[in-house]
């Protein structure tokens, strides 16, 4: 009787800071900078992907592409700095990879699908955007992208030196100049 009073107790208490913790794991992520070198198992990079596969977009079109750069010397092209083991995700979807608004809408929310998967089972993560022209003027058959695909966002992963999230993001500006209710 005991234990079954204590087992509820256990998973009551479970239920109450459940969404404590879910809202406390969306606010403390951040753009890694301190990638080290490292091997991403398949297992990890298949929950990522995974994540990035189950996003929502619009009409549920899923319109993307995932090209994954494991080469370090092709994934150097994109960038440079790049830690070897580190994976790059090229998010590709047809068209030009400026004009097409809700794929590029799309694309982004798998990006940041990915980027929370990664640091949810403990990878560094980032977002680019920036190699993105370089990658469409001259790397797409490099990369093997889908025909008349363009890149439209690249999220790289890989482990990092544990750092306090918190402390590790830039800052944000204030809610009270951000946020209006009506
Ligand atoms: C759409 C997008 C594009 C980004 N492009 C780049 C990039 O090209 N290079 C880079 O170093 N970081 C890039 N970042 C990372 C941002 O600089 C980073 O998310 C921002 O500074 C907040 O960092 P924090 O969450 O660690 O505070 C990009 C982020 C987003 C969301």
């Amino acid at each position: 009787m005991k234990r079954i009073a204590l087992i509820s107790v256990f998973f009551v208490c479970i239920l109450m800071n459940a969404p404590a913790q879910n809202a406390d794991f969306a606010l403390n992520h951040y753009a890694a900078r301190n990638f080290i070198a490292g091997a991403l198992s398949t297992a990890e990079l298949d929950t990522v992907l995974q994540a990035g596969i189950r996003a929502p977009s619009a009409r549920n079109s899923q319109p993307w592409h995932f090209t994954v750069v494991r080469n370090l010397a092709l994934a150097k092209r994109i960038v440079p700095d790049i830690a070897d083991g580190n994976a790059l995700i090229v998010v590709s979807a047809s068209g030009d990879g400026k004009t097409n608004g809700a794929e590029i809408l799309d694309c982004g929310l798998a990006a940041e699908s990915m980027y929370l998967a990664a640091q949810a089972i403990g990878l560094g993560s980032r977002i680019y955007t920036g190699p993105v022209d370089a990658v469409n003027r001259g790397l797409k058959s490099d990369l093997g992208l889908p025909a008349g695909h363009s890149a439209v966002v690249i999220v790289r992963i890989g482990k990092v030196r544990q750092v306090d999230a918190v402390s590790a993001a830039s800052s944000r500006k204030a809610a009270s100049a951000l946020v209006t209710y009506k």
